[in-house]
Parts: C-alpha cells; structure tokens; sequence
C-alpha cells in the first residue's frame, strides 16, 4: 500500500470497556491494521474507570476481535499496540498521568504528535473531558489533535448548544468530528455517486419527476438494557434528529460544486434550512408517534415498551415515529419526504423508495401501471433496484413490473468495511465530509425539538402499535391522505444476482 495511506497516529478512546470500544472500534482497528492502513507508528490508550493491567485490556481487545471477526491473524502484534489507563474524568492528576503515559508512547512508536481523543461515553462527560483536555495539557501537540464524539449530541438545541460552547474551547470546529454511524454506510455514502455521477437520474431528481421519497428504518430489536436512557430521548432524538434527517439531506441536496468537506456541507445546510418548520397543532399532521404494546413474533411473546427494564410503567416516551417532512424550495416544492423509524418492528431494515410521477397516459390499459421506484437498500442488503415496466415475452403487450438490480454481495460484501472502520480512517486521513458540522445539528435540533415541545403537551394513547407490526395504523393514515401508501419494504428485496 501507498505509504502515504497509511495513518500515524495516538487513538485514545474514553470508555474503552464499553459496548461501542469492544462491539465496534476495536474490530474496526484491527481491520484497519490487517489491510495495512495503520501503519506501525500507532498506538491506542484505552481508558475508563476501572483498574485493568495492559495485558487484560490487550485480552479484551483480543477477544473481541476474534469474537466479532473471526480473525486472529497477526493479532498479537495488534494487541501489542494497547494501553490502558484507568481514569477518573474529573481529576486534574489523571489527566497528567494520561499525558505522560501519551507523551512516552509519541517517542516510542514515532507518532508525530498526531492524537485522536475518541469519547465513548455517557455524553454528560463530553464537556468535563475536554476542558480537561485542553487545561491539563493533552492537546499541545505539534501533530494534529482531533476531538471524535459519539451521538447524543445534547438533548436539544439549548443542551448542545451547551456542549458545544464546552469542547469549542478545547477544540476548534475543523478538530471536531461528531458522528453519525449512517454516515459510514457503504450505501449511504453511495447515495451521493449514484445522484451526482449518473445523467439518467440528476434530470429526474426534482418535483416535477418525483411523486415522493420514502425512508425507512426499522428494526426488530426493542430497547433492551437502555430503557434509563431511552426514555429520555425517544425514537425522534435518537434517530430522527441525527440518521434519518442526514439521509433526507444527502437526497434532498443541490449538487456540491466539488467533493470538498465545505462543499458538501454547505449544501446539506442549505437543506436544513429549508425544511418546513412544525409546530403546535400543525404536528398531527406532519408526524405520527408510537410506542410497542406486547407481541408474538415466531412463537415468542415479547413485552410492551411499558414492561422493559427502567421503563416508567406509564411512560410516554416514542419508540416509533412516522413523519412528512416537507423541504421549501424550488427543487422539492410539493415533494413530500416521508420517513419512518422504530423498535420492535416486523423486520431489520433500511431502505430508500424514490417513488416517480406516474406517466401522464396509459396505453397498456389492461393493467394498471406500477410507478418507476428506485431503491436503495442500506441494510441488511445493500444495493439499488430500479423498478420499470416491460412486456413479457408472448403476444401481448401488456406492461409488466420489471427490477434491475444491483447487489454488493460476493467479492464485495466480503471487502464492504464496516461504518466505523471508514469513519475512523475518515478522522485519521483528516477527512470530515461524514461527520456531522455544528450547523446541521443546530438546524436539525432547532426542527425537532419543535416537535417533541407538542408531543410533551398531551398524553399519547400508548401502547399503539404491536411489536412485530410495522407501527401504528396512524403512520398509514399519514401517506393515504395525500394519496400514498408505504411500499412494502419486505417486498423490495433487490435481486441477488450473485447467489
Ligand atoms: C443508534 C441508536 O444510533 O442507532 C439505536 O441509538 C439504534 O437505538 C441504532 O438501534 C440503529 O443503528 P443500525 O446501524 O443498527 O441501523
């Protein structure tokens, strides 16, 4: 490999005995190190609260590669490259003893002063680090110092304004990279190739083609251990105002005038800015909240959200929300974008309809026609189907449904990096075109904390969806008043055409 692809840096991730650390950054390392993007000169501090030697932190980092990989190849040699400081955040001689433990290994593996503070953790901590960052002298580097934080970012728009205020002292915007796992999807990433390097669609992509865009992402699971920290943030905090509103704005966004981190960003502003803002009574008919009751799904009875560890057996917190979301200008007037997100549903998936304007006449009068969709599936599968109508092979002339697809399986599922792989080596090539700029997450917050200051208003009628159900009937109602109803996702499977 180019030398100059491979990364020299200190990764120092706080809360390196969490779920995220051992589920996904150190899997996504160790599949960094095998391909040769790290080079030798790395090295990762793990820290958190509680004691632990190197060698059981170089263990658990062991284990959870083999666990989640299946890999050990050269995996002592990666192991080699772990440290382990136990940590209290808010003492000042810990601090000191990170840097030092910070400085020795900068000598030892030659790291050129580059460090990457990776925040792991319960986020009231963000603010504390990085002030502690900054006094007790962990960020006078002469190589690059770069601050990456994990969602929530605040609460909302006061509370993140807040955290922002906190680590800008520490850290300039340009050092900041707030993440949204999406954004390390190989297909959510594609969204922008397949808009911008294909003429057949750029033409299209406007309300005078487009009838309406649908975006979904369910998943099977219920809240599970989080219930303490779900309640207080709800489907529409914790997808809505971070995954499913960035995916809106890469499909909604005018052409960048170049790939460039402030290119790209500064359009995706812009479509945060024009997002119809709701508020008040205008909410009922914008969004749609729901909350799982009880359910069987493949013989197991499974509890209503009520039920679930650190649930307020009265909660009126949202695990599903439905919603229009309208952008105000000249490309999408009229286009409604509608999105839809929640736990316990019928099925693990993210999907991406573009539903086109039905042709003005009908000739094949027989049938009814099927509109041209393009799907993008994100996962579990991940490709793009075209959906057109073609005869059949015979006499007649009737128009079927026909799909093309296109699936990244084989060689390519096989070599498809994980989310956080490419995000880290995103920060570490200094590349923060999928990390989310304090502008969006002001904008976004601004929109839904709209929603959830009505929502807070009343009472909702919970439970009302049933786990294993796609959600509330409401959610339907949302797309049948404007004459649309939700594609089917477990239908839109795209055509493997490798298997
Ligand atoms: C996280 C949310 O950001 O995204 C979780 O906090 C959710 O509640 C998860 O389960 C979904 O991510 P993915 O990649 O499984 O779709």
């Amino acid at each position: 490999m180019d030398e100059s692809k491979k990364m020299t840096s200190l990764i120092m991730i706080f809360g390196a005995t969490g779920d995220l650390a051992k589920r996904k950054l150190f899997p996504s390392l160790y599949r960094l190190f095998d391909k040769g993007r790290l080079s030798d000169q790395f090295a990762v501090v793990g820290v958190a609260r509680r004691p632990l030697s190197n060698e059981e932190f170089q263990n658990s980092v062991k284990d959870s590669v083999v666990s989640s990989l299946g890999k050990d190849e050269k995996i002592d040699e990666f192991a080699s490259h772990f440290y382990y400081h136990s940590h209290d955040v808010t003492n000042s001689s810990s601090y000191q003893t990170l840097k030092s433990l910070a400085n020795d290994l900068d000598e030892h593996y030659g790291l050129q002063g580059n460090r990457m503070f990776y925040l792991a953790m319960a986020p009231e901590f963000f603010g504390t680090i990085a002030l502690h960052l900054k006094s007790d002298g962990l960020t006078e580097v002469k190589g690059y110092k770069r601050l990456v934080i994990e969602k929530p970012f605040g609460h909302d728009l006061p509370s993140a304004k807040k955290l922002n205020e906190q680590i800008r002292t520490a850290f300039s915007e340009e050092e900041i990279y707030r993440i949204d796992h999406y954004l390390g999807k190989e297909m959510v990433r594609n969204i922008e190739v397949i808009r911008f390097a294909n003429a057949i669609f750029e033409p299209l992509w406007n309300n005078r083609y487009i009838a309406n865009i649908q975006i979904t992402s369910s998943e099977t699971l219920g809240v599970e251990e989080r219930g303490r920290y779900y309640e207080n943030s709800g489907a529409l905090r914790d997808m809505v105002q971070n995954h499913m509103l960035q995916m809106v704005a890469l499909l909604a966004m005018e052409p960048p005038i170049s790939l460039k981190t402030e290119d790209v960003r500064s359009e995706k502003v812009r479509v945060f800015r024009s997002i119809r803002n709701i508020q008040g009574e205008e909410v009922n008919n914008y969004f749609v909240r729901g909350q799982y009751g009880e359910g069987v799904v493949e013989n197991e009875k499974l509890p209503a959200y009520r039920d679930e560890p650190m649930v307020d057996k009265e909660s009126n917190t949202e695990t599903f929300v439905a919603a229009k979301i309208m952008i105000d200008n000249f490309r999408w007037a009229g286009v409604p974008f509608y999105i839809r997100t929640g736990k316990r549903m019928a099925t693990k998936t993210t999907k991406i309809v573009v539903q086109f304007k039905d042709i003005p006449m009908n000739l094949y009068y027989q049938r009814e026609l099927n509109p041209n969709l393009l799907v993008v599936h994100i996962q579990p599968e991940e490709g793009i189907t075209l959906h057109l109508n073609a005869k059949k092979a015979g006499v007649h002339l009737d128009a079927y449904e026909e799909k093309l697809s296109f699936a990244n399986t084989g060689v390519n599922a096989m070599n498809t990096p994980e989310g956080y792989e490419k995000l880290l080596y995103d920060c570490m090539r200094g590349d923060a075109t999928n990390f989310t700029h304090w502008d969006e997450v002001a904008y976004s917050w601004n929109f839904v904390d709209k929603i959830s200051a009505a929502w807070t208003q009343s009472k909702a009628d919970y439970p009302n969806y049933e786990s294993g159900s796609m959600g509330p009937k409401a959610a339907d109602e949302l797309l049948k008043k404007d004459g649309f109803s939700w594609w089917h996702v477990d239908e839109l499977d795209v055509i493997d055409l490798c298997k």
